[in-house]
Order: structure tokens, then C-alpha cells, then sequence
């Protein structure tokens, strides 16, 4: 492995470029190759197996474009498969999952809202982080379905988009949540239409940032961050909408990008 190989991401979509735009911000000199596999999206509706079986088909088309390091950009895939992925491929993993953890920590009024995928709620890594951190934590949980759907299709700004975000939304506002955790990488896509109609004093969180951390952490304690500080190239394999995806990565600040067909 080389320290000029790129990054690796993979996502069932779009959503994980939320996460990229993160790590691209933190490490702009390394390489990176993301997946967006809308064509089997959401994973979040799908069996573990189902998720196991595609996590296994992007991380080996990865590691065949000689990638040094994935990222699961994903919470639904994190949650569902990370653990056999790690078992199965020699490379190091950076996974997400919702960031219930501090905001259960934060909470002043120890009233939190999540939203994300049913396959992350229904997980068991999810289900230890809420029974280690949210004991004493009234937690309104919601399944964001069709939000994924939505950006995926390009009608991110829609009137449906908006009424499906206050259908899940309000009922955490009215409960009086002081944090909002957005457990999908989809979601701070919507951060907007979701401040609309939140309190200010409302946070909402994702773990972008923290993923982006632990990259580097990862990336320094296996000898493989570049250092050559070099402009950097971005390769993106979709099976979904190309326009959508290259839309939303200029909202990401994407630039030296080629945008290719993934047929795997
Ligand atoms: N973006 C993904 C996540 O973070 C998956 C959403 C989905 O495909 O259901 O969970």
C-alpha cells in the first residue's frame, strides 16, 4: 500500500458525499474513489444479508483500484456489515454511526431526536450505544422513509420533501428535543428545510466531522497519509443519476472530478 493510494468510500447513494466533503476539507492532498450505489437504494429497507452481500461487492471493487483505506459512509452499512468486512478484508474501516452517543451527553434537557434508516435503528450497534447512553435520555426515534428516495431522484427541494421532514421533524420539536441526530448520511443534505422549522437553540448534529478525524488518526497510525501535497483527483462511480450526483457534489465543493458508470 502506498501513501499516494487513494481513500475509499462507498455509500447506497448520494448521501455519503456528505461525508467525502468532510474528509476532502480535513485531507485535501490525498486521492479519493466513492461508490454511490443508488441503484440498490436505500439499503436501510434491506436485510443484513442483502446489505452484507453488497458492502462485500463495493469493498471489492475498491481494493481492486488499489485503495489504501474505506470509508463506510454509510450508517446503514456500518451498522449491518462493518464487522464482517473487517473479518473478511485486509484494509483499515472508518464507519459512522449515528451520533447519539454526545448528544445524549449534551442534552440540557435530556430530550433527544433521532432520525435515520430503519436497518440503523434496527441494528445491535445501535441498540448498545442507545442502552450505554441513553438511560436516563427521553429519545423520539424516527424512521426517515422516502427521504433517501428523494435526494436520490433530484427532488431534494420539494414540496414533498417538506412535508415529509415536518412529519418527522415536528413531533421531536413539540416534545421539546434540544438535539436532533441525523443517523443517515443523506440527512445533512436537509439540514436547511430541517433549521426551518427547528427551535434556534436546537442542534443538529451528524457525525461528518468526526469521521473525517478518524481518518486521519487512521491514516497516520498505519504510515499511509500523503504528504506530498499535491492538487488531489477525485474518481466517482455511480449506477444512479449522474446529474444528481455531480449537483450535489458541487453543493461539496468537488472539484478535479471525473464522474464514470459503476458496473462492478
Ligand atoms: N446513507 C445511508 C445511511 O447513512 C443509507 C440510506 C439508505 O440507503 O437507506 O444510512
Amino acid at each position: 500500500m502506498e501513501t499516494s493510494s487513494p481513500i475509499g468510500f462507498f455509500d447506497s447513494g448520494v448521501g455519503g458525499l456528505t461525508i467525502w466533503k468532510e474528509v476532502y476539507q480535513l485531507l485535501p492532498f490525498e486521492d479519493t474513489i466513492y461508490i454511490a450505489d443508488s441503484a440498490n437504494a436505500p439499503y436501510g429497507e434491506k436485510t443484513q444479508q442483502e446489505i452484507i452481500h453488497l458492502s462485500k461487492k463495493n469493498t471489492g471493487f475498491l481494493i481492486q483500484q488499489g485503495v489504501k483505506l474505506i470509508v463506510v459512509a454509510c450508517n446503514t452499512a456500518t451498522t449491518m456489515a462493518i464487522s464482517t468486512l473487517r473479518k473478511e478484508f485486509d484494509i483499515p474501516f472508518i464507519g459512522i454511526e449515528p451520533a447519539f452517543k454526545p448528544a445524549a451527553l449534551k442534552s440540557k434537557a435530556k430530550k433527544v431526536g433521532v432520525l435515520a434508516t430503519k436497518g440503523t435503528l434496527n441494528s445491535t450497534l445501535f441498540n448498545e450505544t442507545y442502552r450505554r447512553f441513553g438511560r436516563d435520555i427521553d429519545t423520539t426515534i424516527r424512521v426517515g422513509k422516502g427521504l433517501v428516495e428523494l435526494i436520490e431522484n433530484g427532488k431534494k427541494d420539494t414540496l414533498e420533501m417538506r412535508e415529509l421532514i415536518s412529519e418527522y421533524i415536528t413531533p421531536m420539536v413539540e416534545h421539546g428535543v434540544d438535539h436532533i441526530v441525523l443517523g443517515c448520511t443523506h440527512y445533512p443534505f436537509l439540514r436547511d428545510l430541517i433549521q426551518e422549522i427547528t427551535p434556534n437553540h436546537v442542534e443538529i448534529i451528524d457525525s461528518g466531522e468526526a469521521v473525517a478525524r478518524q481518518t486521519l488518526k487512521t491514516l497516520n497510525s498505519h504510515h499511509i497519509l500523503n504528504n506530498t501535497k499535491q492538487p488531489s483527483q477525485h474518481k466517482f462511480y455511480t449506477n444512479g443519476k449522474m446529474d444528481v450526483l455531480e449537483k450535489l457534489l458541487l453543493d461539496c465543493k468537488g472539484e478535479n472530478y471525473s464522474i464514470n458508470t459503476y458496473k462492478p
